[in-house]
């Protein structure tokens, strides 16, 4: 049975393209799931004029996808109201505070209150402090805060927006949202460390070689060149998604899967993240920005020539690098991460790749035998999306005469069905934040340890202009993204477009 939830959902930035993307479809799921039902209700809040029946008609637009009925349709917007504000009017958080009290009583809310912050940072802190001077938390129930990345642009300015909002809410009421902890596969990297002995057991410098993290993304910049142009892959991209990823596969497992216990070990791991100095910066990190290129009969335009971006610009869209991790578990085993825009095809996955045998007896004895040098090393690999799912590489002998070893793939991947009826990863932060669960959403520990690695970084990149654009659109990035592993020895394990090197 699933137990339904009561809150009001107040949405500062109700009719912008985060809410109308992500949130109202994803509360249609959960109203459809019952997971929501007759006890909620939302007040959307921007600085346009609208009226609760356009609101509703732009909210009915953005769940069209999911094919409601007229009934449906009716009832979860007449759950909808909007309040047209300016953040920085206190007069206007009084009118918000009656609606939500009535609200309140109409629904029965039992004084839940959801603040979710779909928009710019530099508003946060406006927000926050009206909604503690002018009361609109509630004694009796919750008031959480929700909030979407970018947090701060580097640690300084991150730590700013935490001492506005830490003001107010306590860090058990501040759910800051990665949407990548809501993934399905992000989820499942936990169950597939610490439900399998076989594999935590080897999770160790002792008998891990390397660990490889790729997040490419086939798209540009589309519509959002003005915000990208400022931020670029790094902060983009990695100072989040990226780290979140590492500190999941280089934790230590927790003694109970609570949400307190996850965060405590996730900061741990990312604090033991090496700081770089300048020079290992230069050693460990390259980037890259896309120019102009063709594919299967496609063409694609440079970024610089891209809507909102400087023509001159020399923001990153690609990077790659290695991080280290200073603890015992995981000393002298490099992580190497890539993320770009306008890569080779959309796709996500964790390479974890395991040492080489200590000796290769198979290697010089008279019968025929394993041609190359070396054993195949085998290879875990996590598919976070397009496509769910795991699969591992194996070493048997080749079937026949002589004794050739034969890698072999052990594959799984989630059936089209079970995939297409998996919550959205919004679907599941939405849930986890009313039900308080916090353990998909980043700690400012976190936050703060992530910051701390990237801004070395980008200190570092600032004091160099870069030579760009360097790679093609629609490639696996810059050559030198390829060198950075030959030069230790190794190479991308996913390596799509072989052809283009
Ligand atoms: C966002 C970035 O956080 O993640 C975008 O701002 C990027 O630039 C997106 O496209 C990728 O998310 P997903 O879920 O499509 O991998």
């Amino acid at each position: 049975m699933t137990l339904e939830n009561r809150a009001l959902f107040i949405i500062f930035g109700g009719t912008g393209d985060l809410a109308r993307r992500k949130l109202y479809p994803s509360l249609f799921r959960l109203f459809r799931k019952g997971q929501i039902n007759k006890h909620f209700a939302v007040i959307g809040t921007a600085r346009r004029e609208w009226s609760d029946t356009f609101f509703r008609e732009v909210v009915s637009e953005s769940i069209q996808s999911l094919s409601p009925t007229q009934r449906e349709l009716e009832e979860f917007t007449s759950h909808f109201y909007y309040q047209s504000h300016n953040v920085n009017n206190t007069e206007e958080y009084v009118v918000l505070e009656k609606i939500a009290a009535e609200l309140d009583r109409a629904y029965e809310l039992k004084g839940n209150r959801l603040f979710y912050l779909a928009m710019a940072p530099q508003f946060f802190g406006v927000i926050s402090s009206h909604i503690k001077s002018e009361n609109i938390m509630t004694e009796h129930g919750f008031s959480r805060l929700v909030i979407e990345k970018p947090f701060g642009t580097d640690y300084k300015s991150a730590k700013k927006l935490n001492n506005e909002i830490s003001a107010v809410f306590s860090e058990e009421q501040i759910f800051r949202i990665d949407h990548y902890l809501g993934k399905e596969m992000i989820q499942n990297i936990s169950a597939i460390r610490f439900g399998n002995t076989i594999f935590e057991s080897l999770w160790n410098h002792k008998y891990i070689d390397n660990i490889q993290i790729t997040l490419a993304e086939s798209i540009g910049v589309e519509e959002r060149g003005g915000y990208y142009d400022q931020s670029g892959a790094l902060k983009d991209m990695v100072q989040n998604h990226i780290l979140q990823v590492v500190a999941l596969l280089a934790m230590e497992p927790p003694t109970i899967f609570s949400d307190e216990a996850i965060r405590s070990e996730k900061i741990t791991a990312l604090q033991a993240v090496r700081v770089y100095s300048p020079d290992e910066v230069k050693d460990a990190f390259v980037r890259g920005q896309y120019g102009t290129g063709d594919k299967l009969q496609q063409h694609f335009k440079g970024y610089r020539e891209e809507e909102g971006v400087d023509t001159l610009s020399n923001t990153e869209t690609f990077v790659a690098g290695k991080f280290l991790i200073d603890n015992f578990r995981w000393t002298g085993v490099p992580f190497y991460v890539r993320t770009g825009k306008r890569m080779t095809e959309k796709g996500t996955r964790i390479n974890i790749v395991f040492k080489e045998s200590p000796i290769n007896i198979f290697r010089g004895s008279e019968t025929p035998i394993q041609e190359a040098n070396s054993i195949p090393q085998n290879v875990l690999t996590i598919f976070i999306q397009p496509t769910e799912g795991f699969s591992l590489t194996l070493n048997g002998k080749e079937i026949g005469d002589g004794f050739n070893i034969d890698p072999v793939r052990l594959d799984y991947r989630h059936s089209a069905e079970a995939s297409e009826n998996s919550p959205e990863a919004y679907e599941k932060l939405i849930l986890d934040a009313l039900k308080g669960d916090a353990t998909n959403f980043t700690h400012w520990d976190e936050v703060a340890s992530s910051w701390k690695v990237v801004d070395a970084i980008r200190q570092t990149w600032d004091k160099e202009i870069p030579n760009f654009p360097n790679y093609t659109a629609g490639t696996m990035g810059p050559e030198c993204s390829f060198d950075l592993l030959e030069k230790d020895g190794k190479q991308w394990v996913w390596q799509p477009d072989e052809w283009y090197r």
